[in-house]
């Protein structure tokens, strides 16, 4: 693999440990998946946030690595185990909080905006076309792939990190344009709903696993897009896919030949029941990925008129703390029935503590709660879950 002069300096150690150690990770990278070189990146996205995934064992690596690097390049970081403000109410422990308090501010010593979110593309982080980016966090990196025409790798936490601190890449898989072309065609027949895209997303990636595919016969917005990228990131590895005349590389390849393959009601019906464990719930949560201004909007005018009746079960709505200042009289409304709590998530949050069953209205949690919070889940669509409760 070719390295600039620049580049073998800052592999010998001249800007520095961290920044010798972040260069020397991209390099293996590089021998590993043959790139013949790297590229420059314009942003990084940064999985790693949250006290629950990273442990001690991360808090220390961040403790380390800070000491003496920055990073080159814009750089937003996945949610946090709770929320900053309102984590008591999350009945999260203060040991636990003060960890998470530590890891922000390490990323923040670094030079690494702490907004926090899952949805950095809506706003705090938002790449152009073209652009070669290393993003962590399965859902945003294929909605930056796949809706933008960025071009990241599936990154780990670590990789994305070591590319954020050279402000550099290795040139394999999704930043080379043979690597972007679709390999199956989906041929979907679904209702415009954005749970309907949750559930599509859900059954072509338990059927195509790590595929590139090029859907027919829908027209989602950003809120499908981001829950269908989810799912099929969650459900099958998906790190890109195609929509026909929505997604901008779309027109770009010849899709003649691939298998052509239908998901329709009934492919829908078995990812939804394959999700469900439980007919009974503890905690609804909304917001995975976080919650976008025309959902909160949407559930907001659902509310409006209605009353909580079920006080056993608590809810929440997830959100970036962006979203969440834009959209106050929408969160009045929401906050009747349960907290609207920023950049943190179901997921990465230690709801296990408190709760064993779970409803969400999104199939990658669907898919992340039992592995990851030990959660038995009921998976509908948003009136439907909130049917239950008023
Ligand atoms: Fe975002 Fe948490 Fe889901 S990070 S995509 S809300 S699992």
């Amino acid at each position: 693999m070719y390295l600039t002069p620049e580049e073998e300096s800052i592999l010998g150690g001249s800007a520095g440990e961290s920044a010798q150690k972040a260069m020397e990770l991209i390099v293996a990278l590089g021998k590993v998946y043959d790139a013949d070189r790297l590229v420059d990146i314009t942003s990084a996205h940064l999985s790693g946030a949250s006290y629950k995934t990273i442990g001690d064992g991360g808090l220390k690596y961040l403790e380390d690595v800070s000491k003496d690097a920055k990073v080159k390049v814009t750089a937003t970081l996945n949610p946090l185990g709770m929320d900053r403000d309102r984590w008591a109410e999350m009945r999260i422990p203060e040991k636990f909080a003060n960890k998470q308090l530590k890891i922000i501010e390490l990323y923040e010593k670094m030079g690494v905006k702490s907004t926090c979110s899952c949805t950095p593309y809506l706003g705090a982080n938002v790449p152009s076309f073209g652009d070669h980016v290393a993003w962590a966090e399965s859902s945003a990196l294929s909605v930056v792939n796949s809706y933008i025409g960025a071009r990241t790798n599936r990154e780990g936490g670590p990789g994305a990190l070591a590319a954020a601190i050279v402000g550099k890449t290795a040139n394999y898989g999704l930043h080379l344009k043979e690597n972007r072309a679709p390999t199956v065609v989906i041929d979907a027949d679904i209702d415009g709903t954005i749970f309907s895209h949750s559930l599509l997303g859900q059954a072509a990636g338990s059927m195509f696993g790590a595929s590139v595919p090029y859907f027919r016969n829908i027209s989602p917005d950003i809120d499908s897009i981001k829950t269908m990228a989810a799912a099929m990131a969650a459900a099958g590895s998906v790190a890109m896919f195609h929509v026909e005349n929505v997604t901008p590389e779309s027109k770009l390849y010849d899709i003649s030949g691939l298998e052509v393959v239908h998901i329709g009601k009934k492919e829908l019906g078995e990812a939804r029941t394959t999700l469900n464990t439980t007919d009974d719930i503890q905690l609804i949560a909304f917001g995975c990925p976080h919650l976008t201004v025309r959902e909160i909007t949407e559930m907001a005018e659902f509310l409006k008129d209605k009353k909580k009746i079920r006080n056993d079960v608590d809810i929440w709505f997830c959100t970036s703390s962006e979203v969440r200042s834009r959209c106050a009289d929408q969160v009045r409304i929401l906050e009747r029935f349960g907290p609207v709590l920023a950049d943190t998530c179901m997921v990465v949050a230690p709801i296990e503590s408190n709760y064993q069953r779970t409803g969400t209205n999104s199939a990658k949690a669907g898919n992340y709660l039992p592995t990851l919070c030990s959660q038995n889940v009921m998976c509908r669509d948003f009136a439907k879950l909130m049917e239950l409760v008023i």
